[in-house]
């Protein structure tokens, strides 16, 4: 039993990062214990969760399990949770009392809870008292042990809980089961050190280490050799790539190599603007399969609550980041993430917000309200202001959002642009679906044959949030 406490979270170690390739093992007994078995795993927030998800999926399947997508007919059941806003945890505890539901039917099923709620010493606290009709409780840096922990919870048929407080190395053998054939994600780094005010990422995910290169390139290039069209180069604040490597080798150096590559589409996520180097601007514009498309989350218009915030840029800073990006990548779509409510933002500061939107005219945006992160520094601060108002806030911010984001899709009419198709789309068979360069997406009524191909689309119609188009052959 080990259980995460939040003041080692927050400690950063001088402890140099080892790259180990020979961690992970599954013992041969092991291989065994899921055979004739079904795991359900059910994924909440951001792509890096998405990724470690695909990671747990293929742990699991080397020790004989199958995935199933019905969680009443799982025997092992798993929620790899996000601890960024509060609704994350209400939905986690909403799907933890079905599953003590489902457990009143079907006894023998193991049910975990791993990911960054996992790593939170108040929610594990609340687990321990609370929900101990649950049998695994793991976080973000000991995934790799999960063999293990499945193990001893199977032999004490009791709550086992391994979460490590401080991240451990880069390891580089875990199995991936990737849930698309054309995109994978590739992580580049992981943790952060940011620590922006309001936000728990760097106490989930420890601090900032780089994989180094040759790992990254490596596993593009075979990427590449299986057939996928795109990589997604993953990491909470993409553009200090490489700050803690002891080569001098930069988020710059790493595109240019992965774009070298060949392979068909780039793009990286997410990217701090305070990180973001004139000479990353220009390898964008010089390669063409890195795509046009940033995410640049701006969070606040107003200096003050920038500062508040711990971004280290001001209104001024972004806009013109913003303007050096739009002159030398003119077809770049740039979208952005926006708190409104931070503690200590009033009516001019909520309009400062307004005006950096109108001065960006963004391609979308994902908004939010505060959410207040237990241990976090903004957690301490006075929150005056009421809930209506922030309800208002988000309103009128989503109102003038989707304006520009239609306004910025409109463009699109009747223009030919290049579109990978993933596959048929959920709401309507009758179209396939994929994105531009980008990033729209694009429905598209096309025959399967297209599915997995990078193809010219004419757009025919738009809408806010999609257009339809037809291929050009
Ligand atoms: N690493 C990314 C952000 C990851 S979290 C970056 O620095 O841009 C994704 C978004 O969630 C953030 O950009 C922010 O807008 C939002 N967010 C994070 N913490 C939040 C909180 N406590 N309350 C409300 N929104 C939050
Ligand atoms: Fe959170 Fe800031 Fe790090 Fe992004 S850069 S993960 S918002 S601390
Ligand atoms: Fe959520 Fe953890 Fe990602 S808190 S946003 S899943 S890094």
């Amino acid at each position: 039993m080990i259980i995460p406490n939040l003041k080692e979270a927050q400690k950063r170690t001088k402890n140099s990062v080892q790259i180990k390739t020979d961690e992970y093992k599954v013992s041969e007994e092991l291989k065994e214990l899921g055979k004739n078995k079904l795991y359900f795993i059910k994924t909440y927030g951001c792509q890096m969760n998405e990724h470690d998800s695909e990671n747990i999926k293929a742990i699991l399947e080397d020790m004989s399990y199958q995935e199933t997508y019905d969680m009443d007919k799982a025997d092992l059941i798993l929620l790899n949770t996000c601890a960024i806003r509060e609704n994350a945890h209400n939905k986690v505890f909403g799907m933890v009392g079905r599953i003590k539901h489902l457990k009143e039917t079907r006894p023998h099923v193991i049910a975990g809870v791993c990911g960054c709620m996992a790593q939170e010493e108040s929610v594990v606290k609340e687990i321990m008292e609370k929900y101990r009709f649950l049998d695994i409780v793991f976080g973000t840096h000991n995934i790799h042990n999960l063999p293990n922990i499945l193990n001893t919870s199977l032999a004490k048929k009791e709550l086992e809980i391994e979460v490590l407080s401080i991240e451990g190395d880069v390891l580089e053998n875990i199995p991936v089961k990737r849930d698309n054939k054309y995109k994978a994600w590739v992580n580049i780094m992981y943790g952060c050190d940011k620590f922006c005010t309001y936000c728990i990422v760097p106490y989930t995910r420890g601090k900032q280490r780089s994989r180094t290169p040759e790992f990254i390139i490596d596993e593009v290039k075979k990427l590449l050799q299986d057939g996928y069209k795109e990589v997604t180069l993953l990491g909470q604040n993409v553009n200090a790539y490489g700050k803690d490597l002891a080569v001098d080798y930069k988020m710059e150096n790493l595109l240019e190599d992965v774009a070298k590559t060949g392979i068909d589409r780039i793009r990286f996520v997410t990217s701090h603007p305070w990180d973001f180097t004139d000479k990353m601007i220009e390898v964008i514009s010089q390669y063409n399969n890195i795509m046009p498309y940033i995410h640049l989350p701006v969070q606040s218009g107003s200096d003050k609550i920038l500062k508040l915030m711990g971004r280290r840029y001001t209104k001024e800073h972004y806009i013109k980041l913003y303007k050096k990006i739009k002159e030398l990548v003119p077809n770049a779509a740039i979208t952005t993430d926006i708190i409104v409510g931070f503690p200590g933002e009033t009516e001019a500061d909520f309009n400062e917000t307004l005006e950096v939107v109108n001065e960006c005219q963004f391609d979308g945006a994902f908004t939010f309200i505060f959410s207040p992160r237990v241990g976090t520094p903004a957690f301490k601060m006075t929150d005056n202001i009421s809930i209506e108002e922030k309800n208002n806030r988000l309103y009128k911010l989503n109102d003038l959002i989707n304006r520009y984001s239609n306004e910025a899709n409109q463009k699109y009419l009747d223009k030919i642009v290049p579109v990978l198709i993933e596959g048929v789309s959920d709401k309507n068979d009758k179209f396939l679906f994929g994105y531009t360069d980008t990033m729209k997406l694009v429905n598209i009524e096309a025959y399967n044959k297209y599915i997995g191909q990078i193809v010219n689309v004419k757009i025919t119609s738009v809408k806010t949030w999609s257009m339809n188009g037809k291929v050009v052959e």
